[in-house]
């Protein structure tokens, strides 16, 4: 074992969990059916307390990564006209299916206009210019090809429609490595290497088993951080890349704006340094709004072309 390795080591064994708060909150055991369903509950309460920033009312919206399905849940509570949540994780669309019809009951008679499909953000199974606002939150660091989303995304638009992207994070922002459940120190890749993170985690499993189940590719032959995940699903977009293929896809940046920590604050007033990539590390994740330009039509209803994909909970509506 090398300097680096011990030095990472005895710092992840104190670091206090920066997931205990959250897990205190759920009150149940993480990998639990409570624990993912107490989740989506706290998605959708969140959102009850901070809104999403723009209103959603009377749209076609379309949520890419969707998870838990809680937020798609909150916009259609509050006003979308249609909302299709789409994901990869079949175990995760099981809650948030779940999720959206313990809410509908909960609504009854009022039908909750939300439904999910198990599909890949890189490529939507729907017609061009079907949604008025794509949503995608904590999911742009995980696309594996985030360009293409972006493309997908400009193309499922309708004209003057927007992409919300309410938070992700640039790989080097404080925990940019989502590491949270084991290594847990934030900033872990400005100062170690992947390999010595990946070791460490080998040890941190030692004690804690259950970081196998959080990191199930810690079992296999991880070279790189985002091996660690179920789907690898971890890329390394930076804030400056982000915008760049927002060019790139034609998108107009209407807003971009880094949350950052304490130091960042200050950071992103000074002229340059506050675009400079010190501005991600000094960063917890940034939000933008980009816009597809043209004259916003006339919204028509949300058709995915592939329909038998799409798991409506309910014939014609979303209730059951
Ligand atoms: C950190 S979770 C965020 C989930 C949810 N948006 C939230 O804020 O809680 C990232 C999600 O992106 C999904 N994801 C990753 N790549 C994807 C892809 N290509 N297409 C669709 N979903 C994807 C993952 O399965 C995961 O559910």
């Amino acid at each position: 074992m090398g300097v680096a390795d011990y030095i990472l080591y005895r710092m992840a064994r104190n670091w206090p969990s920066p997931m205990a708060k959250m897990t205190k909150k759920l009150q149940a055991e993480p990998g639990t059916d409570a624990y993912h369903m107490a989740y989506a509950a706290q998605q959708f309460d969140y959102r009850v307390s901070n809104g999403i920033s723009r209103s959603v009312r009377g749209l076609d919206v379309l949520e890419i990564g969707t998870g838990h399905g809680g937020i798609a849940c909150f916009m259609a509570a509050v006003g979308a006209k249609s909302v299709v949540g789409i994901d990869l994780n079949t175990r995760d669309l099981r809650y948030a299916r779940e999720f959206a019809r313990q809410l509908s009951e909960h609504y009854a008679p009022f039908k909750l206009p939300v439904e999910y499909a198990e599909m890949t953000a890189t490529k939507l199974s729907f017609r061009d210019a079907t949604f008025d606002l794509v949503f995608a939150d904590n999911v742009f660091e995980h696309f594996t090809e985030p360009e293409e989303v972006m493309r997908e995304a400009y193309r499922v638009l309708r004209p003057g429609g927007g992409l919300l992207v309410p938070v992700f994070s640039s790989i080097y922002s404080k925990y940019g490595l989502h590491l949270k459940h084991g290594l847990k120190l934030p900033w872990a890749n400005v100062f170690f290497s992947e390999r010595t993170i990946i070791r460490a985690m080998y040890r941190m499993a030692e004690i804690e088993p259950r970081i196998y189940d959080w990191y199930p590719g810690l079992s296999g032959d991880p070279k790189r951080v985002r091996d660690l995940r179920l789907y690898g699903d971890l890329n390394d977009i930076t804030y400056h890349e982000f915008q760049r293929m927002a060019a790139r896809t034609s998108f107009r940046v209407e807003s971009f704006a880094p949350y950052g920590t304490r130091f960042g604050k200050v950071l992103s007033r000074v002229p340059l340094l506050g675009k400079s990539i010190l501005m991600d590390v000094f960063s917890t994740g940034a939000s933008a709004y980009l816009v597809k330009p043209g004259e916003r039509t006339t919204p028509r209803p949300a058709q995915p072309a592939a329909a038998t994909k799409v798991d409506a909970l309910s014939g014609g509506g979303v209730h059951r």
